[in-house]
């Protein structure tokens, strides 16, 4: 009786032990000092701004590079040094023919430089509603030719918003957000970042859709130096305390195995949202494709940034395709979100939160006391038992 209450604290104990660690170990967090420049020497460029933000670590950079010069894309390049600067050579880099007429310096300080050029949005009439995003496309809209307002400054990033140079009504936006530190987005799907990770939320507003069963999809293209983004991995929660109703999150990686130095990782959640303000009926499952390899040529007539930046490049594209067979198609709110996260490293990884650890350790410790219980009940309904004599025996 002792030695099983003994053994019931221990478990109680260490369990109180496990959850006081894993609380704690959601703690702490490395920070960043962030500075925010919009066209670093230079006024109002003709053709696209150029936002700068250094995030400044104790022995480290990353610059992030936003840029609507073209396609959007974002640049994050990571040094070695707390000194390293972007250069801007402003003639050529708005001639938009020039590898190295934007320069992270010293060249010899930079880790690793990912890019991530959103350069197409694909409409088609799902008239069958199977979700087939091959049949029945409507001509793309390439973002290179949108027109872009001017980038408006929110806070640690900005936005950017544009629309078909012809279109009667309609914008597509994309949220730029970095981190000083560790936390998670405000707003669904609300994506776990880090000091080394910023956020991109990218939505389409008000577009007139080309039939009434439309659907859409987004190509994305990623260039990388040393570790190209060449697959996506899908990995699986029981935990869906921050995403209601999602237990998965993509993780579009390089092939290579071994430590993560010197990789980047684009993350998201297979979700959109119907509306600005969601609710969970207004979720929408999205599914991705395939990385391919993409024409360096066209994608670095796509993307200024890229353009600018790169001499050499193997681009890798994805498409990403919103609502499934049976989900509402566009029309239905004329409205579509989704957020995605690129940064350093390896990508964050949803822990049990501490809500969910202290639900778990309820339920076992419930169960140890149930133990507990039985053993006690057990113990004492055995005395009188065993004073009778027990069995007769069966003939
Ligand atoms: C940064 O560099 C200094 C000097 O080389 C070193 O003492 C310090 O530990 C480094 N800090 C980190 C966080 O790596
Ligand atoms: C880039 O374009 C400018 C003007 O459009 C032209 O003068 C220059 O020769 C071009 N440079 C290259 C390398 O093509
Ligand atoms: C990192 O910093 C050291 C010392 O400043 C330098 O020699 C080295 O080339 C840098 N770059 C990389 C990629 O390690
Ligand atoms: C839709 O269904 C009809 C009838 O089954 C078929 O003839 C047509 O090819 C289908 N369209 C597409 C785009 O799959
Ligand atoms: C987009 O712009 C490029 C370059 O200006 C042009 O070659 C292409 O035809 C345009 N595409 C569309 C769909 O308008
Ligand atoms: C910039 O954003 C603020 C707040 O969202 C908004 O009120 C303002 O109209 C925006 N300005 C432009 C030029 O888009
Ligand atoms: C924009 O104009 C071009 C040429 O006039 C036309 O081919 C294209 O379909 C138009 N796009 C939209 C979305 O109306
Ligand atoms: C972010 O980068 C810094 C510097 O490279 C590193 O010390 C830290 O562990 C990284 N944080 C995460 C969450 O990867
Ligand atoms: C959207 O299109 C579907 C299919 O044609 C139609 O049944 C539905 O009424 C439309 N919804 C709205 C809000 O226009
Ligand atoms: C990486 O590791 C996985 C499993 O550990 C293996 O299947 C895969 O072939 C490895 N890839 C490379 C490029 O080594
Ligand atoms: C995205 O889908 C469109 C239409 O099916 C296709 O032309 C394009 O090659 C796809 N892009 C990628 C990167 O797979």
């Amino acid at each position: 009786m002792a030695a099983l209450l003994r053994s019931g604290t221990r478990v109680l104990v260490i369990l109180v032990l496990l959850v006081t660690l894993v609380s704690a170990s959601s703690q702490s967090s490395f920070e960043r000092q962030l500075s925010v420049q919009l066209n670093p020497g230079r006024t109002s460029p003709p053709g696209g701004d150029l936002l700068h933000v250094r995030a400044l670590g104790d022995n480290d950079t990353l610059h992030y590079l936003f840029c609507s010069q073209g396609a959007p894309t974002l640049l994050l390049v990571h040094t070695n040094s707390s000194s390293s600067t972007v250069q801007v050579d402003w003639p050529l880099f708005l001639a938009r023919n020039t590898s190295g007429s934007l320069r992270v310096e010293p060249e010899s300080s930079i880790l690793s430089s990912t890019a991530v050029v959103f350069s197409r949005l694909l409409e088609y009439d799902d008239v069958n509603d199977t979700a087939d995003p091959t049949s029945d496309l409507f001509p793309p809209y390439e973002l290179q030719n949108f027109t872009w307002a001017r980038l408006n400054l929110t806070g640690d990033g900005a936005r950017l918003c544009g629309a078909v140079t012809n279109a009667s009504s309609g914008v597509l936006c994309l949220q730029l957000s970095v981190f000083e530190s560790d936390g998670r987005g405000q707003t669904w799907p609300r994506l776990l970042h880090t000091s080394n990770s910023s956020q991109l939320e990218v939505w389409i507003d008000g577009l007139l859709p080309r039939a009434t069963r439309s659907r859409f999809l987004l190509e994305l293209q990623s260039v990388g130096g040393a570790y190209p983004l060449s697959r996506v991995e899908v990995h699986r929660s029981i935990d869906d305390e921050y995403t209601p109703s999602i237990f998965k999150a993509s993780h579009w990686v390089s092939a290579a195995n071994g430590s993560s130095d010197g990789r980047s990782f684009v993350q998201w959640k297979p979700v959109a949202y119907r509306r600005s303000d969601p609710a969970l009926e207004e979720a929408t499952p999205c599914s991705h494709s395939e990385p391919r390899p993409q024409s360096a040529g066209t994608t670095a007539a796509a993307s200024g940034l890229v353009r600018a930046f790169y001499s050499a490049l193997d681009p890798v594209g994805i498409n990403v395709s919103f609502g499934l067979a049976g989900e509402p198609f566009y029309n239905s709110t004329g409205f579509l979100s989704w957020t995605l996260v690129v940064g350093v490293g390896s990508p964050p990884v949803d822990s049990f939160s501490p809500l969910v650890v202290a639900i778990m350790a309820v339920a076992l410790g419930s169960l140890v006391l149930l133990l507990l219980l039985g053993g006690l009940w057990v113990g004492l309904s055995k005395k009188p038992a065993d004073s009778t004599t027990a069995y007769e025996p069966i003939n």
